[in-house]
């Protein structure tokens, strides 16, 4: 083994210059290292103001691709840096690298903690023999806001599901230490409520009452910085009038003082200067005032540090050991890395045994079969193994069915519906309008025995910079389902999309899957799952509303003073006139094969004392011959609090197996930190009195048992 050299950061960083100091702060892309900045660099890039000394002082790149790349870039600045402090490459590994993995709002759907750990273990596995050290993984972002097109990206609108998502995440990529080979070390982004963005419009201004920052939005950050995230990247929005970048609510208070994290602080792409765009500061000069001094470490692609921090410093404005702490916790990143030992670390130019291997990509379809979410199943789902299909709609025979961000995953590579379901189907068409369906083709669609509907969002509809207003189907591709009315066949809808989906008009659908976009393995798993061999057991990680105005939809809201009831006097009480309040698809759902019914639900304690663990159980039966997964949910409800608390919280959940006509007793418990909440002084609190507790396979289908807490 390797010997490991001594590393004596406070050394290392007394030996820095001033301009050194500040190089360890600043982040550029890789081309920068091994262009001709005189000649190669254009346009705004120029307006960055980079020259040789400041390129060749700069701590890390971001968005290397390769290891050819990295070793070129790294060879380069070590053989051109005073000190040879080695770069750290950082990258955005999101769902794989070469073997794509679900999409997070898919890994979520799986409720499965296993399985994403999993995905973020392999994909460091791969991803890290491009020589890449950091992820900017995972987005543990709360989504309330199908509009928007980072809801691909997350976890959902639960805060209890991404934070265990999340910790889950964090703790594939680091495997057994970040110091380890093949491990990543994971970013936690965007700090913080970046998902709360006005009407669903990417970059928007975020408004958010500390009571709910408290208890909703900042649980999944912290959940991941304590399962191990080392850094953590601020938001590009404005949190309550103040861009995150220069939040030193956020950046100081909460993460430093209250959490008491030294994880690196890092700005998203630019985020310092749009700091002026925000109108927070006139210029790059008041913007790197304002980001030392609020906690923000590393910039990410601007230079307002490298251009005036030490002007800043040497005028006395700014306190030269915020920039010793800052560049010490950078420093201290690299060297638990290990990369003062190996400046190469991961890099394998030969990547072809670990990537997209024969284990990696079954381990994927194995993720995607528990990470799709049938949503609707009139008896059609599964297939009869001989039967006949037509297949019909822009993704019947689509390759491009991995999902955004993936941006190693080829998108030609792996097999479309078509391929893997040809020895089904008689009849297939692409087309998204109903016009171009002739005569002819109807009549042979009658020949099959049921049709498959391929519908969704291409990829490049949602994701960063992504919103959409109409969140209905895209060209009228509901219509399509008429062709199943004509021939007067049964229909299965399969829904690739990155968001919910107002899927109204596609009802008439026997059976509908939320396919999402499942990564390499995609029409594998979908087959596996419609023909049964598989039995589908993902759960909606966020509402599917009705309708655009229902928006934001989360099932964990207050009840109003007025709220509406099932037969009460509903004139003046909190409804809308043309839509129901509850979503099409809540929380929580999703079917299976089986049938699962749960019974006798007990509370172990019907008084509790703080001290006390109370024990909720429930029978679940599955009545059905298919064995099956169930995640079995536990919401609370504390009814009388010193402020108004939700209708009912998510606080556990349990995926379990029941094999065919056979049953489980799940148990869960209660202590009184499950029964806490934040005021808006961030102060933790309980309340005496009533609470209920439901146990349930969704967030609308329940059984309820109550308990006092007492003193
Ligand atoms: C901007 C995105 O908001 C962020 O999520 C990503 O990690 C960075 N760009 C780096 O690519």
């Amino acid at each position: 083994m390797q010997k490991k050299k001594e590393i004596d950061l406070n050394q290392i960083l007394n030996n820095l210059t001033m301009k050194e100091k500040i190089g360890q702060l600043l982040q550029i892309a890789p081309f920068y290292f091994i262009r001709n900045i005189d000649v190669e660099i254009f346009g705004w890039l120029r307006e960055l103001n980079l020259n040789e000394e400041k390129i060749f002082n700069a701590g890390s790149v971001l968005g290397i691709g390769s290891a050819k790349d990295m070793i070129e870039v790294q060879t380069k600045y070590l053989s051109k840096s005073r000190h040879k402090i080695p770069l750290i490459f950082m990258a955005d590994i999101i769902h794989g690298y070469k073997t794509i993995f679900p999409v997070p709002i898919a890994l979520a759907s799986s409720f499965n903690e296993e399985l994403v750990t999993l995905s973020a273990r392999l994909s460091a596995e791969e991803a890290s023999t491009a020589g890449i050290h950091v992820t900017f993984s995972p987005m543990a972002d709360l989504s309330r806001d199908p509009r928007w097109g980072r809801v691909v990206e997350g976890f959902g609108e639960d805060p209890v599901l991404s934070s265990r998502m999340a910790a889950a995440m964090v703790k594939g990529y680091i495997g057994e230490g970040i110091d380890k080979e093949y491990t990543l070390t994971p970013c936690v982004k965007h700090f913080a409520g970046y998902g709360a963005c006005d009407g669903g419009r990417d970059y928007n201004t975020v408004n958010i009452s500390n009571v709910d920052l408290f208890n909703m939005h900042l649980k999944p950050y912290k959940s991941a910085l304590d399962a191990g995230s080392r850094l953590i990247m601020a938001a590009f929005n404005t949190l309550n009038g103040i861009p995150c970048t220069v939040n030193s609510f956020l950046l100081k208070n909460i993460l430093r003082d209250k959490w008491q994290s030294d994880a690196v602080t890092i700005s998203d792409y630019d985020g310092s200067k749009q700091v002026i765009a925000h109108g927070v500061a006139k210029d790059t000069e008041e913007v790197a005032y304002k980001a030392i001094k609020s906690g923000l470490d590393i910039e990410m692609q601007s230079t307002t540090y490298s251009s005036h921090l030490e002007t800043l410093i040497d005028n006395g404005l700014v306190d030269v050991k915020l920039l010793d702490e800052a560049v010490y916790r950078v420093l201290k990143l690299k060297k638990d890395i290990g990369i003062f030992d190996n400046p190469f670390k991961g890099a394998v130019l030969d990547d072809s045994k670990i990537v997209l291997t024969e284990d990696k990509l079954l381990r994927s379809k194995q993720i995607a079969h528990e990470s799709l979410v049938m949503l609707k199943n009139d008896g059609v789902l599964p297939l009869k193994k001989d039967c006949k299909i037509a297949l019909i709609g822009p993704y019947a025979d689509s390759r491009n069915i991995i999902g955004p961000w993936s941006w190693h995953g080829k998108r030609d590579l792996h097999e479309s519906l078509y391929e893997v379901l040809l020895n089904h189907v008689i009849f297939m068409k692409t087309e998204e309008d109903i016009c171009k369906y002739s005569d002819s083709d109807i009549d042979i669609i009658k020949k099959a025995d049921v049709i498959l509907f391929a519908l969704g969002e291409s990829d490049w509809l949602s994701g960063e910079a992504h919103s959409r207003t109409d969140i209905n189907l895209p060209n009228n591709q509901a219509k399509l389902l008429e062709i199943a009315n004509i021939s007067k066949l049964k229909s299965v809808v399969l829904l690739f999309n990155g968001r919910p989906l107002t899927l109204n008009n596609i009802q008439k659908a026997d059976s509908i899957i939320e396919c999402w976009f499942l990564g390499s393995k995609s029409s594998e798993a979908i087959k596996d799952v419609i023909f049964g061999n598989i039995n589908p057991s993902g759960k909606l990680p966020i509402s599917f509303p009705r309708n655009v105005g229902q928006i934001p939809i989360y099932y964990n809201h207050l009840n109003t003073g007025r709220p509406l009831t099932k037969n009460g006097n509903n004139e003046y009480v909190s409804k809308y006139l043309d839509s129901p309040n509850e979503p099409l698809y809540p929380f929580g759902y999703g079917l299976s094969y089986s049938n699962f019914e749960y019974k006798d639900m007990k509370l172990s304690k019907t008084k509790m004392k703080l001290n006390d663990v109370l024990v909720a159980q429930v029978e679940v039966v599955n009545n059905s011959k298919y064995n099956g997964k169930e995640t079995v949910q536990l919401y609370i409800k504390d009814h009388f609090a010193e402020i108004s608390r939700p209708v009912m919280e998510l606080i556990a959940f349990k995926k379990i197996q029941v094999e065919a006509y056979q049953r489980a007793i799940v148990k869960f418990k209660i202590s009184i930190n499950d029964l806490m909440y934040f005021d808006s002084l961030g102060n933790k609190k309980y309340d005496l009195g009533k609470f209920s507790v439901m146990i349930g396979t969704s967030s609308v289908e329940y059984l309820v048992k109550e308990f006092e807490l007492v003193e």
